[in-house]
């Protein structure tokens, strides 16, 4: 069973971000192919990057202690599902940040995005997937969008995520392919510490 470490990206009061990080769970325990595992931006009150060096000259090695448990905690996970509320057609700050608080426990690993807003998020996840492919990761096609209509419905009209088909569809499509390209990943980085393969770090670029 893939371990997949579920990231909440807003960390504001009352935030949308709760429906589907509820929808995600309830979707992910009737499968047997996944663990999901919330982790909760609010709960590791990381410092905005707050480090004497980068990442990449330090050896991955953070001197803030919060960022040093998050990169520790991040490295327990073969996969990775990111909710994505949209802020000026940009990911939120604190997501961004806590992409930036970790470096080698990213690597070779997949990450699925799940947007919302008016166009879905699809504008931050735009920009989070270029961010997180400089992070050595592989970001999958599949993504869920929760766009204006199905928002306002629930937001307004008390409707769940559930009453939208296409999202349900979307849902089970994205964790299928995470699945495939979890495990592939997780095989592969194992045949990497076993022996031979190109080192994942190299200079920033
Ligand atoms: C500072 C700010 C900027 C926003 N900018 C956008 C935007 O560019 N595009 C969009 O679709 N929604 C935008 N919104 C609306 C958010 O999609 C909506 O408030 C959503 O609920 C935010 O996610 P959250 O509730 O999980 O924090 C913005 C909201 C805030 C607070």
């Amino acid at each position: 069973m893939l371990k997949v470490g579920l990231i909440v990206g807003s960390t504001r009061p009352n935030r949308f971000a709760d429906k589907p990080v509820q929808w995600l769970l309830e979707g992910a325990s009737a499968r047997s192919d996944l663990r999901l595992t919330v982790l909760d931006l609010r709960d590791y009150r990381l410092p905005f990057f707050n480090e004497p060096a980068s990442p990449m000259a330090t050896g991955g090695i953070f001197t803030e202690p919060e960022a040093e448990a998050w990169r520790k905690r991040i490295g327990e996970f073969d996969a990775f599902v990111a909710t994505v509320a949209e802020y000026n057609h940009g990911p939120t700050a604190v997501l961004k940040n806590a992409f930036d608080s970790t470096l080698l426990e990213w690597q070779r690993k997949p990450i699925a995005f799940v947007g919302y807003g008016g166009v879905g998020g699809a504008r931050a996840i735009e920009t989070l997937r270029g961010a997180v492919i400089e992070l050595h990761m592989a970001p999958i096609r599949h993504e869920v969008n929760i766009a204006m209509e199905p928002y306002l419905g629930v937001v307004q009209s008390g409707r769940s995520l559930n009453d939208y088909a296409y999202l349900v569809q979307s849902r089970e499509a994205m964790f299928d392919h995470l699945v495939w390209w979890g495990e592939a990943l997780k095989a592969a980085r194992q045949r990497t510490l076993a022996g031979s393969s190109v080192a994942a770090r190299g200079p920033a670029s």
